[in-house]
């Protein structure tokens, strides 16, 4: 766990256009100085990432919101209340001057976000403005949920590693696209349509595009939508409870490692002893939590094929289906 002698240590490296990995409750962010162009082209090359693609700003204060965004409507600033400090990205207007265009891919709307995870709030406090952060992964691979992940992912390319034990939330924040009149989901998270449905006192339009990094969003420069995403190396392949044994004989009597991903109350029985099976979620929030550690430990254990039972289709489970599908999804 990093000290606050490391994170106010920290901060200062991003005030010299250093790079920062840090800890949020969704996944741990490569963090940059959103005003400073020349550290986000850095960051933008060690994401390895297309320079179009816009990336959150993180900021310590919810008041802040009307520092970077303008022309903010009464429904978006009622989220933030409810919602920050927490795991929801609220995309707006962008204020003149408070980030570079590098942060934004050049958009005039800017995507804003405060994390709760303490050692984020910390730094983000410490260093008073906006960090522009997008997952601390390379692009198109799984998201970090520990500092583990971010040193095996991104090691020698970053100037500081703050660490904050393993993420609470375990996937990424849901986007709110405030621009548009009516609020919509770009993309599925943290915090789940029902949540956002009972704040804004109607349900919003989800749009479902995603999303990360390499997908198109409207309004985004992007020159086409990429599905695959969040993926490990292992193929993932999504199955019902019934078509486990089945599936998994096949593909070990053709001589490739197997794993299951499935809730604790899916039963396995009479599996084939060669099938590997992850440590299973005991509910849908530890489903979401674990989920990328279990798409490494997939990698880790050098599985071929990861079949993967997916948790039901609402509530934070959404956003666990979304994550598994893009997973699945063919490059
Ligand atoms: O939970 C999270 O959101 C994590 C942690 C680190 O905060 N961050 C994260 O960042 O997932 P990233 O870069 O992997 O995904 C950011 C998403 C991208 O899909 C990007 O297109 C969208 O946010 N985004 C950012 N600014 C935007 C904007 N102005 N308009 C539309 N989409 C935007
Ligand atoms: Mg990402």
């Amino acid at each position: 766990m990093s000290t606050p002698d490391e994170i106010a240590a920290a901060a200062a490296v991003l005030r010299e256009g250093g790079l920062v990995a840090f800890p949020t409750e969704t996944v741990y962010g490569l963090g940059a100085d959103a005003r400073n162009p020349v550290a986000v082209e850095r960051l933008y090359a060690v994401k390895g990432r297309p320079a179009w693609h816009p990336v959150i700003v993180h900021l310590g204060d919810a008041s802040q919101l009307h520092t970077y965004g303008v022309d903010v409507p009464d429904w978006a600033n009622a989220l933030a209340a409810t919602f920050w400090p927490g795991p929801l990205t609220l995309i707006v207007h962008r204020a003149p001057g408070v980030v570079c265009d590098a942060a934004t891919g050049g958009l005039n709307t800017v995507g804003l976000r405060v994390p709760y995870q303490p050692v984020a709030l910390e730094l983000l406090r410490a260093f008073g403005g906006g960090v522009a952060a997008p997952s601390a992964n390379r692009f198109g691979r799984v998201s970090p949920t520990s500092a583990d992940d971010v040193r095996h992912d991104l090691g020698a390319d970053v100037d500081v590693i703050l660490d904050g034990g393993p993420c609470m939330v375990g996937v990424e924040s849901t986007i709110v696209d405030c621009t548009s009149g009516r609020a919509r989901v770009l993309r599925l998270g943290g915090i789940t349509v029902a949540e956002l449905t009972h704040a804004l006192g109607e349900a919003p339009e989800v749009v479902q595009r995603d999303a990360s990094e390499g997908d198109a969003i409207e309004g985004v420069r992007a020159p086409g939508t990429i599905a695959s995403h969040y993926a490990p190396r292992a193929e993932v392949v999504l199955v019902n409870a019934d078509a486990i044994v089945v599936r998994a004989q096949a593909l070990l009597e053709a001589g490739v490692a197997v794993g299951v991903l499935t809730m604790g109350d899916v039963a396995l029985t009479d599996v084939p002893a060669a099938l590997e099976v992850l440590d299973q979620p005991a509910t849908v929030a530890e489903y979401a939590q674990v989920l990328y550690q279990r798409l490494r430990d997939a990698d880790r254990r050098e599985l071929g094929v990861l079949l993967v039972v997916a948790p039901e289709d609402e509530g934070l489970g959404a956003a666990v289906v979304d994550r598994l599908r893009r997973a699945a999804a063919d490059a």
